[in-house]
C-alpha cells in the first residue's frame, strides 16, 4: 500500500516553525510580520481562498489587512492602492488574489507589487531569480510541493521528475526548483504526445493539469512518489460535489507515496504563504 503524504499535518508542522518565528521577531522588538490581501470583486472561491489565508494569518501571529475592492474599480487606482502598500512599512506581504477582472491588466498589477513584498513569487523579478538559483521568494505551491517531496526522498539528484502543467504558479517553478536540485525534470502539457508513456519512466511524478483522474494506475512505475496538485470539484455518487486530484488515488496502491486530495498540497500552499511573509519581514528588519 502506498504510503499517503499527510500535507495537512506537514502544513501544521510547517506552521508551528513559523509561528516561533513570528514570537523570535517580537521578543527581539520588532512589529509582528504583516500581510495585506487585496481581493477584487466576489469570486466565491476567491472570497474562500482569502479567508482561509487571514485565519491562517491569525493562528502564526501575522498581522493581516485586507483591501476588498469592487470589481468596478479602475486599474489606475488598484496601481494607486499598491504603490502605497509598497511603502507602508508596517506591510512586509502583498498578495493580490487572482483571476482579476477582465478590465485589468493582471500581469501589469502583479508586476507593479515591490519583489520584496511579493509573497506570491509571480513578480517577474522574483520569477526570473528563481530561474537562475539566484534566491527571491519562492510561490507557495512550488515551495509547499517541494517540502512534501522531501519528507519521502531526501536527495533528488538524478531522479527522473515528470511534471504535468506547464502554469506559471505551478509547472515553470517547480520544475525549476526540481533542477536546483538536480533532479532530471520532464515538462509535460496538453498537447504531449505518448503521456502514459512518459509518465511511467517517473520516479516521481508532479501533477498538477488540472484534468481529474488523468493519471491512472497504470501510468505509474512501482515505487514512485505522487504529488497530485489537481483539485476539481465534480459531482459524486451521492448528489453532493466532492473534490478529485488529478491522480486516480484508488489506482496507485503500488506508489510508493502519495498526497490525497484534499488534505495533500492545499494546506501546504497557505502554509508556504505565511513562512513567506516571515522571510519577507526578516528581510525588511535587516
Ligand atoms: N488564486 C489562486 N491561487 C492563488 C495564489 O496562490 N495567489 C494569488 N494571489 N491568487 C491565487
Amino acid at each position: 500500500m502506498a504510503d499517503i503524504i499527510d500535507g495537512r499535518a506537514i502544513a501544521g508542522q510547517l506552521d508551528e516553525q513559523t509561528k516561533a518565528d513570528v514570537d523570535a521577531l517580537v521578543a527581539a522588538g520588532h512589529p509582528a510580520p504583516g500581510l495585506t490581501v487585496i481581493l477584487v470583486g466576489n469570486d466565491p472561491a476567491s472570497e474562500v481562498y482569502v479567508r482561509r489565508k487571514i485565519e491562517a494569518c491569525e493562528r502564526v501571529g501575522i498581522r493581516s489587512s485586507e483591501h476588498r475592492l469592487p470589481d468596478t474599480i479602475t486599474q489606475e487606482a488598484l496601481l494607486t492602492l499598491i504603490a502605497r502598500l509598497n511603502v507602508d512599512p508596517e506591510v512586509h506581504g502583498i498578495l493580490c488574489q487572482v483571476p482579476l477582472p477582465e478590465h485589468i491588466d493582471t500581469g501589469k498589477v502583479l508586476g507593479a507589487i515591490v519583489p520584496e513584498k511579493d509573497v506570491d513569487g509571480f513578480h517577474p523579478v522574483n520569477v526570473g531569480r528563481l530561474s537562475t538559483g539566484t534566491g527571491g521568494i519562492v510561490p507557495c505551491t512550488p515551495l509547499g510541493i517541494m517540502k512534501l517531496i522531501h519528507t519521502v526522498i531526501d536527495d533528488l539528484t538524478g531522479k527522473d521528475v515528470v511534471v504535468i502543467g506547464k502554469s506559471n504558479i505551478v509547472g515553470k517553478p517547480v520544475a525549476n526548483l526540481l533542477l536546483e536540485e538536480e533532479a532530471t525534470v520532464t515538462v509535460t502539457h496538453i498537447h504531449t504526445h505518448g503521456l502514459p508513456d512518459i509518465v511511467r519512466k517517473a520516479d516521481i511524478i508532479v501533477a498538477a493539469a488540472g484534468a481529474p483522474r488523468l493519471v491512472r494506475g497504470f501510468w505509474v512505475k512501482e515505487g514512485a512518489v505522487i504529488i497530485d496538485v489537481g483539485i476539481t470539484r465534480v459531482p459524486g455518487e451521492d448528489g453532493k460535489t466532492k473534490l478529485v486530484g488529478d491522480v486516480a488515488f484508488d489506482e496507485v496502491q503500488h506508489a510508493k507515496a502519495v498526497t490525497p486530495v484534499p488534505g495533500g498540497v492545499g494546506p501546504m500552499t497557505i502554509a508556504c504563504l505565511l513562512s513567506n511573509t516571515v522571510k519577507a519581514a526578516r528581510a525588511a528588519y535587516g
